[in-house]
């Protein structure tokens, strides 16, 4: 059987590729209302795939927001676990756009890779897993149940899907979640990914006059608001790299010796992280490891400014606002709600008088742990050694995914985080690229999985 799945797969690659590419022409972008008809069409999509396997009560289902799919197959009978399988069909914006070589919605194979947005992240992780079934169920029988979850707010914080979640608790009942949205360290290194960090999303906004003013006729009389709105962003961290916001620390557990040596094996290292990024020296608290720095420490980040003239030339202007993009990745035992208050409490006690802010918090997700003690860790661990020919690596990863948490705490089911998106892929950014003999690779990783759990 197992045999039979895996030259199904094999046989089957092109077509796999092709489908593949047909879901990553459809730009669904969850943070742009203007797309709403693409979400609609992703969700579609991601139905008729499941329909098409064979999966019963095949449903788009709404929310508050964009809307989750979800299907069902049921046939391994009551006493087969059943699996969750999560997936998004939202991507993140493409922009800056002319730094796409090919156009991010028009997906092209160049060398190994595959480039589109989203092709990493991750509608190329749910092609994975929905091919990974579909041999199965080809060439036998599934040996447990499936249910399908794939929502299309992850990249937005996944909001509404705790709610639904909540309300549908009998629905979604599983013995584990499979959350192939967590990545792999490397071409050649398996990897499970144990804990997530989680994040708090804030818009600043800092006014002035009532106008954009002439510079040179009221400068140095009143507060520039970019001015102002800079110095608040630098007060947020300190020399070492520490985030100042009030409390921030206090709720962060310490770091153990083991875990120490956990993050000591991993390979986010000095070396490899100026390789991949392209700055002159890293940055940020010197008495940890980057490695522990991405996965077991919180940060703050701009994640964008915008204020005053910015076009070609010169304009000598004094701006009547700014505004900035700021989050923070929390590590247990942070909560968004608590980082939402002291962020509020750095404000009001840096803020100088002669301003007026606004604070939004846009969204957030909890920070994960979660357990290896899993009867889905082991079977993919022991499906990675057989392909792989090595045991994969259990790092903690610097990324959020809001479903875990939620899981957690609506269904006390723990996910077993993987995928097969390489560091280097470019999720987020220009260029996005999925590594096809990696993704191949992840087909019968998953497929080796299934036959595991019996
Ligand atoms: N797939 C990523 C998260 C990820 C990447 C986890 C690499 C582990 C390793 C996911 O789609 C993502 O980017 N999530 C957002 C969530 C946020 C908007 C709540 C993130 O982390 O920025
Ligand atoms: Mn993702």
């Amino acid at each position: 059987m197992l045999d039979k799945a895996l030259s199904y797969a094999n046989e089957n690659r092109g077509r796999f590729l092709a489908e593949l590419k047909e879901v990553l022409t459809i730009p669904s972008i969850s943070t742009d209302p203007d797309h709403n008809p693409d979400m609609q069409q992703a969700a579609e999509w991601m139905a008729s795939q499941l329909r098409s396997l064979g999966m019963d009560n095949v449903q788009i289902m709404p929310t508050g927001g964009h809307p989750v799919v979800y299907g069902e197959w049921m046939g391994a009978g009551k006493s087969a676990p059943t699996v969750m399988i999560y997936g998004h069909y939202d991507v993140q914006p493409p922009d800056p756009l002319e730094l796409w070589t090919t156009p991010p919605f028009e997906p092209s194979v160049r060398g190994e890779n595959l480039y589109a947005r989203g092709a990493a992240d991750m509608k190329g992780q749910v092609l994975a897993s929905l091919k990974a079934v579909e041999s199965v169920m080809r060439s036998g029988t599934m040996p447990v149940n499936i249910k399908w979850l794939i929502e299309g707010e992850e990249e937005i914080g996944s909001d509404h899907l705790d709610d639904f979640i909540k309300n549908h608790k009998e629905l979604l009942a599983c013995e584990f979640c499979l959350n192939p949205d967590a990545g792999i360290l490397g071409e050649d290194l398996p990897s499970i990914t144990t804990g997530l960090r989680g994040l708090a999303y804030f818009e600043l906004r800092v006014y002035g006059p009532v106008k954009d003013l002439h510079s040179g006729l009221f400068g140095g009389t009143v507060h520039n608001p970019a001015q102002a709105l800079m110095e608040l962003v630098a007060g947020m961290h300190d020399k070492n790299g520490k985030v100042t916001l009030p409390g921030f620390y206090d709720k962060v557990r310490k770091i153990s010796k083991k875990e120490h040596r956990d993050f000591l094996r991993l390979p986010m290292n000095k070396k490899s992280l100026l390789e991949m990024t392209g700055v002159p020296a890293l940055w940020g608290e010197p008495q940890f490891i980057p490695s522990e720095r991405i996965g077991g420490r919180p940060t703050l980040e701009v994640n964008g400014l915008l204020s005053g003239f910015t076009g070609t030339g010169s304009k000598t202007v004094l701006p009547a606002w700014a505004m900035a993009k700021i989050s923070c990745r929390l590590v247990p035992d942070q909560t968004p709600e608590e980082t939402i208050k002291q962020m509020k409490k750095y404000l009001k006690e840096k803020a100088p008088k002669d301003i007026k802010w606004e604070l939004e918090y846009l969204h957030g997700a909890g920070p994960a742990l979660t357990s290896t003690d899993n009867p889905g860790v082991r079977a993919l661990s022991q499906a990675m050694e057989s392909v792989w020919g090595k045991r994969p690596l259990f790092p903690r990863e610097g990324g959020s995914i809001g479903v875990v948490v939620q899981l957690q705490k609506h269904l006390k089911a723990d996910s077993v985080l993987s995928g097969f998106a390489l560091p280097d892929c470019d999720a987020h950014s220009p260029n996005e690229k999925l590594h096809l003999p990696t993704f191949y690779k992840g087909i019968d990783t998953l497929i080796h999985f299934f036959y595991n759990l019996k």
